[in-house]
């Protein structure tokens, strides 16, 4: 996965991407990251790249040209990549939405400033407009960093136990369960006894359990989507009841 980043901030996206397991993708040539500052083709030599809103306002907004200009000098022979402007006027991201995007070769990120972004330049070159979530951050770098995250971990390779992005929370619609590691006993909390059992059958079962109670508590709400078969559904029933 190649991904690309426009931002007057590019420094944030490299410590935040080269500090973790990216980083370490990127070194191994799974991933990889370049960053386009889009203050180097503001329109003059002060670097400005923001200017007043038409119709009045407060704040500026980020002109069109120097994004439009750092576009296409980082596209090269692509004629029409992929690129997610992140914003809180955008579809919320999702696993199901990482998924697809880990399936592109290639992605490209606008991170916005200020108020806002001309309109223009987005309609040009966005082909989405994505949000992390209902409340506004001070610009896209955050989210875009969440997002190159979150897809980094769907591209195989990138995790070293292909098996660790399975299991968890959301890929099959429920929470996941606890986890527990040494030592057996913490300040006066035993680990479950059943997952010292060695009885893999059980311990599925309790993980399953676990998950469902997790949900129904926390976030009821992804119960209505997730793949349940009849002993989930008893589960749950039961739980319900109690
Ligand atoms: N930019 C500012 N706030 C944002 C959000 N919640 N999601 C994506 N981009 C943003």
């Amino acid at each position: 996965m190649r991904f690309t980043v426009l931002s007057l901030f590019p420094e944030l996206i490299e410590q935040g991407f080269n500090s973790s397991i990216t980083g370490r993708a990127a070194e191994k040539g799974i991933l990889s990251l370049r960053c386009i500052n889009i203050r180097d083709y503001a329109s003059d030599a002060y670097g400005h790249v923001d200017d007043y809103p038409y119709g009045g306002g407060a704040g500026m907004v980020m002109q069109a040209p120097p994004i439009y200009r750092a576009y296409e000098a980082a596209r090269g022979e692509n004629p029409r990549p992929r690129l997610i402007y992140l914003t809180p006027q955008g579809r919320v991201f999702n696993q199901a939405l990482a998924q697809e995007l880990a399936r592109e070769e290639e992605l490209y990120f606008l991170c916005g400033h200020y108020e806002g972004v001309d309109e223009r330049v987005l309609e040009e070159i966005a082909t989405d407009r994505i949000s992390i979530g209902d409340y506004v951050l001070t610009g896209g770098e955050l989210p875009a960093l969440v997002l190159m995250d979150a897809i980094s971990r769907m591209v195989p390779g990138v995790l070293g136990n292909e098996d660790s992005s399975r299991g968890e929370s959301f890929m099959d619609g429920l929470l996941e369960h606890p986890h527990y590691t040494r030592p057996e006993v913490f300040m006066g909390r035993p680990v479950p006894e059943i997952l010292r059992s060695g009885h893999h059958a059980n311990i599925e079962r309790y993980r399953r359990e676990e998950s469902l109670r997790r949900t129904l508590e926390i976030r009821p709400d992804l119960l209505e989507k997730a793949e349940l078969n009849q002993a989930d559904l008893s589960f749950l029933e039961k739980l319900q009841k109690a």
